[in-house]
């Protein structure tokens, strides 16, 4: 089937994605006051850098530049002793003040929310200073830290300034992603706490998008066409069953860890995406219910039944497919990851509409001869049809 190749093919782009890594660009930037640094390592996001020499009196003088930014921007970088996350941080500020100097200051980041103003770290900054130029910010300090903070979290972020005073950054894509490991000693830096938080970011959203985005659409049109054929009959049941459930499995999996990794971004709440998550979650759960309690086919209340599960099944549908947009404005991907799913929902509208359309033609044409005439199966179809579909008294 096509539809299945494409998923395989979408998968294919996604595994070779994750897999992707490239050379390091730090070994090729220098310093306008020529200084050298022993170690330096690309960060894994928002286009940040660091440079560090672990001295032999236990301080560390480091260089951190942000590429590609403006005069209108405040760039950062901290230690953070309490982990991979924004609280806790032990942060070296710059931003072009209104003097049109490049001004470096430390702010501890604590909650409820960071204020930005000057406070001193929890171990010592000595010759902190930053430079602007080239649209490239660059920080410089030695920090006197103790051994246990030899090996620890790195974040680092960047954004607005607005009258003289940084403003609060911005909470998607890159801007979640800044964060990492650090060990002054052996010279690693961006880490696994960050490749590995990217990755489960990446399992979150390929996922639910296979699951709640693809295959349960897939799953309605199944029941919604193939039950049309009265050949197909007990066949297309078990189909759609499969369908839903493998997706209400997967999609689980996938909600849970949306769960979780939103529970490990203290200070950012995703709330409309969360919000739509949790309610899509109650849903399915439900259809799941609505398999279980289904009445007899000619029981009285299994009119009643239809209406529900159909209205409760395409209300999935749509903000299943609202919510991965959300998920593609939060995570960013590159862009072809959003253009490969609209196609994809393009090609299930574009054999919706014309099974659709084959649905009413067989109707019709069974209404204009007559039953009498027709084979078993057409009879079946049109049948069919009448008692559920779009000639009915069904949806
Ligand atoms: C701008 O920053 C420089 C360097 O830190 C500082 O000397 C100067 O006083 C600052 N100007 C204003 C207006 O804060
Ligand atoms: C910050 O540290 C400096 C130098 O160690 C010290 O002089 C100053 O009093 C400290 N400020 C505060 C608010 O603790």
């Amino acid at each position: 089937m096509e539809k299945a190749s494409k998923i395989v093919l979408f998968s294919c782009l996604v595994v070779s994605f994750l897999a992707s890594s490239s050379a390091q660009t730090c070994r090729t930037q220098t310093f306008s006051n020529n200084k050298q640094y022993d170690n330096c390592g690309d960060l894994p996001a928002l286009n940040c850098y660091l440079h560090w020499t672990y001295r032999t009196d236990g301080t560390i003088d480091l260089a951190f530049r942000h590429t590609g930014t403006n005069s209108g921007r405040w760039s950062a970088w901290a230690i953070n002793p309490n982990g991979p996350q924004m609280f806790g941080s032990q942060a070296l500020v710059a931003f072009v003040n209104s003097s049109g100097v490049a001004h470096a200051f430390t702010t501890q980041v604590n909650p409820p929310s960071p204020t930005m103003q000057q406070s001193n770290l929890s171990f010592e900054v000595s010759s902190l200073s930053a430079t602007f130029e080239n649209n490239d910010m660059t920080i410089f300090a030695v920090l006197r830290i103790s051994e246990n903070l030899l090996s620890t979290s790195q974040v680092w972020q960047e954004g607005p300034v607005s009258n003289g005073v940084p403003g609060i950054h911005p909470t998607s894509g890159e801007h979640l992603q800044s964060v990492g490991s650090v060990n002054f000693l052996t010279g690693q830096s961006g880490g696994s706490a960050s490749n590995s938080r990217a990755r489960r970011r990446n399992v979150h959203g390929v996922l639910n998008t296979v699951s709640w985005g693809i295959l349960m659409p897939l799953g309605a049109i199944t029941a919604r066409y193939m039950k049309v054929f009265k050949s197909a009959d007990p066949a297309w049941f078990y189909l759609h069953v499969a369908c839903q459930c493998s997706a209400y499995i997967v999609g689980v999996a996938g909600w849970a860890t949306g769960i979780k990794l939103g529970s490990e971004s203290a200070g950012i709440t995703q709330n409309p995406h969360r919000n739509i998550g949790i309610v899509l979650f109650c849903l399915g759960t439900l259809q799941v219910f609505a398999l279980l309690l289904r009445p007899n086919k000619d029981h009285k209340y299994r009119f009643y039944w239809n209406i529900y599960h159909h209205s409760i099944g395409y209300a999935v549908i749509i903000l299943s497919i609202v919510n991965i947009f959300e998920g593609f404005d939060i995570l960013q991907p590159e862009d072809k990851w959003e253009r490969i799913y609209i196609g994809i929902l393009i090609f299930l509208g574009i054999v919706a509409s014309l099974l659709e359309a084959f649905t009413w033609y067989i109707v019709l044409k069974r209404r204009k001869t007559g039953s009498d005439k027709h084979s078993n199966s057409m009879n079946g179809a049109a049948n069919g049809v009448n008692r559920y579909g779009a000639g009915g008294q069904g949806v």
